[in-house]
């Protein structure tokens, strides 16, 4: 509302509209006040808009009150209206309440009028309010929609990351012995991809657990490099051809501590957005790191930032880029201008909060037509293995012909573990029903040295079968395996009695060390 009373009247008499005025004016408001006495100019000046409340008379020649109530009320306008009339008679008064007027004042009682003006006044600011505040809870009632699909699609993600892992476990697991048994075949060119291929695949898995359960960062020294590579390799797989990708990395470039998978999820998140603004007319995705110094503008600018050497982590796209009202809002949660089933909106609130968790910043620098450049800082740290090799890895321990029983309900990885086993020197009891294992064990208990045996199985938990296998015998030592462990972690494990946990797929070496320390 203006700091004016915009008042619209339609009245034909002249010394009755300067009255009413009057009558206002002695109530102490500020007026904006028109006369209009036709349907041409009403309407016109209804069409207009902006008023604050409309009156009219009654008993107007040609165009009375109920047929400019009946307009206003037709083009949805909210705005209060009250009849003014000096002749309405009782059952006109509630005809016209019936017909949407909010008020009525006959002209002998003018001084009735501030009090309705200022009580219609009162519950049109109500009213409109109460619809902002509806608008607000639809708002959020759809953003918990959205955030309830997010938290289903974790858990089917979790449950699809558990039969996709034991799959995984078995792919993995007989390629790896594969290229142990073909020492020269020029097969074993063919077998390193397809294990190559799996590893990726296991990482995939790991990182939507990582987007569902929100899986704490595993950061490591490292140099950035190998991760770009990484994921331009992805990316190169996964858009259009049309598209053309460049990358440009610094020879000597600086540690940083960073979890590798997340830095990977955040350039695939920012490739990806880069490749749809591009999908139209194609053009260049380009990936760029520099280091750099991060000066008082900077930490001016982002408070978590700290003035200092960064590695500066840049994606640009030459595609749509963004206007200003996109601009403000890209890093918010189910921001997307995609249409449905196109994007969640949740892609750079990802990496948003990736960069916050790296003490990294990200800013961003678009305009319609020309493309968008997105940078993102990461503080350079001491020193990392970049400058310290990798010492060799020690031979994978082997076992000395002890019997390991191994119960799994999936028979492909019950056949791969028994071959994993026997290739590293220990003997094998498999069994594909917890029941069949606890009888197995009960019977040969003594010749048992170990139990490996899987989370959930039909009929029986490995828990509970580990609990009572730990009451035939309590010096037992098992090994729990799963594709999902959700929540358990090793601690948790050796406090159930557990002597070490294998998350499937586990390649031989996982095997052989986890084996060798449950049996020490
Ligand atoms: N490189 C870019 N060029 C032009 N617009 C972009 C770019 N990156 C992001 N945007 C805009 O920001 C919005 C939000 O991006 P964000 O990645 O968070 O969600 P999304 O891509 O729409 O969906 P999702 O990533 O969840 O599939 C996009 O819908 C798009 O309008
Ligand atoms: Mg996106």
């Amino acid at each position: 509302m203006s700091s004016k009373l915009r008042v619209l009247y339609l009245e034909d008499n002249t010394d009755d509209f300067l009255l009413v005025q009057r009558e206002l004016q002695k109530a102490g408001w500020a007026l904006e006040m028109r006369q209009v006495d036709n349907e041409h100019d009403f309407t016109r000046h209804v069409r207009e808009g902006n008023w604050d409340i409309v009156l009219a008379d009654f008993n107007l020649p040609g165009y009375g009150g109920m047929a400019a109530l009946e307009f206003v009320r037709r083009t949805g306008y909210e705005v209060p209206f009250i009849l003014i009339s000096g002749t309405i008679g009782e059952d006109a008064a509630v005809d016209c309440i019936r017909a949407g007027a909010n008020d009525y004042v006959l002209k002998e009682n003018l001084r009735r009028l501030n009090h309705a003006v200022t009580r219609e006044l009162g519950e049109a600011t109500a009213r409109r309010e109460r619809r902002k505040s509806e608008e607000e809870r639809s708002k959020l009632e759809t953003k918990l929609r959205q955030a309830q699909k997010m938290e289903a699609m974790g858990r089917l993600a979790g449950g699809i990351a558990h039969d996709f892992n034991n799959i995984l476990t078995a792919i993995l697991g007989h390629a790896e012995m594969a290229a142990f048994h073909l020492a020269d075949s020029p097969a074993k060119g063919n077998i390193e991809q397809v294990l190559k291929a799996s590893a990726r695949a296991r990482d995939l898995v790991q990182q939507i657990l990582a987007f569902s359960r929100q899986r704490p960062a595993e950061k490591k020294v490292i140099l950035l490099d190998s991760v770009v590579h990484e994921a331009t390799k992805l990316l190169r797989a996964t858009i259009p051809a049309a598209i053309e990708i460049s990358v440009h990395i610094p020879p000597a470039g600086a540690p940083v501590l960073v979890d590798p998978s997340q830095i990977h999820q955040m350039l695939i998140n920012l490739g990806t957005n880069a490749a749809h603004a591009m999908k139209d007319r194609g053009g260049r995705l380009e990936i760029g790191l520099v280091k750099c110094t991060v000066g008082a503008d900077l930490v001016r600018q982002f408070a978590q930032l700290h003035a200092g050497p960064h590695m500066c982590l840049t994606i640009s796209d030459t595609g749509s880029g963004m206007d200003a009202g996109t601009l403000e809002r890209l890093f918010e949660p189910f921001f997307t201008t995609k249409g449905p089933g196109e994007g969640t909106g949740l892609g750079l609130a990802v990496v948003h909060g990736i960069v916050q968790s790296h003490d990294g910043a990200i800013s961003v620098e678009s305009h319609p037509g020309t493309g968008t450049v997105f940078r993102t800082y990461f503080p350079i740290v001491a020193s990392g293995p970049a400058q310290a090799p990798q010492p060799a890895a020690p031979p994978i321990p082997r076992g000395k012909g002890e019997l390991v029983l191994f119960i799994d309900d999936e028979s492909s990885v019950l056949a791969l573990a028994e071959a994993m086993l026997k290739n590293l020197g220990y003997t094998t009891l498999g069994c594909s029903h917890p029941e069949q294992g606890l009888a197995v064990f009960e019977e040969r208990q003594d010749d048992i040295a170990l139990v490996i045996t899987d989370l959930s199985m039909p009929g029986m938990s490995g828990l509970e079968l580990a609990k009572k296998l730990l009451q035939i015998r309590p010096s037992a030592r098992i090994i729990l395996t799963s594709g999902y462990t959700g929540d358990l972690d090793i601690d948790q494990c050796s406090r159930l009695g557990f002597h070490g946990l294998l998350t499937k797929p586990f390649p031989l070496r996982t095997l052989g060390e986890t084996n060798s320390k449950a049996l020490l």
